[in-house]
């Protein structure tokens, strides 16, 4: 079932997501329909806090460029209760977020991660990238702690973005 998303500057994206301990029917309901969403969104990632749901749980799913970009269910990385074991190097990447529809802007992360998680069914895996994964990988991250990516650009870059998403108004929320 697609769900509806949370928009900036709703303030459960603030919220600080909780560990999940039950890998149960309830929480693959969560990860089908967080799938759903995403594509339906044309999102390559999302947090459970952006369909309102306070969990430490995040789907990526990497377009496939020579399949026009189509993003088959099986391609869903899934991952509960991240956490990093390492982080180094740096780079920069235009991002964006399915939480502030419509606005692009480039952030710094690190270049290399490494991080364990657990999947669907508790089962826990490592997973390290230096490429895009790495960066959505930092992106989704910080959704479960509330965080933005918008909150990572300079005063001034901040400020602009304040502005027009103001002159926005309700007609982003979509
Ligand atoms: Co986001």
């Amino acid at each position: 079932m697609v769900r509806d998303i949370v928009i900036y500057p709703d303030k459960r994206l603030k919220q600080k997501s909780q560990e999940v301990t039950e890998f149960n029917e309830e929480l693959h309901r969560l990860l089908d329909d967080m799938y759903e969403t995403m594509v339906a969104k044309n999102g390559v990632g999302l947090a459970a806090i952006q369909i309102a749901v306070p969990k430490r749980v995040l789907i990526i799913n990497v377009p496939i460029e020579e399949q026009d970009g189509a993003q088959p269910k099986e391609n869903t990385l899934e991952i509960i209760n991240p956490q990093f074991l390492e982080m180094s190097g740096k780079t920069k990447y235009q991002e964006g977020c399915l939480s502030v529809p419509g606005y692009y802007e480039d952030v710094e992360r690190y270049k290399y991660v490494k991080l364990k998680y657990q999947d669907r069914h508790g089962k826990e895996h490592i997973l390290e990238d230096d490429d895009f994964l790495a960066i959505a990988l930092q992106h989704e991250y910080d959704h479960l702690e509330g965080k933005l990516f918008i909150e990572k650009l300079s005063i001034i870059k901040r400020k602009k973005f304040e502005k027009e998403w103001k002159k926005k108004g309700p007609k982003s929320k979509k």
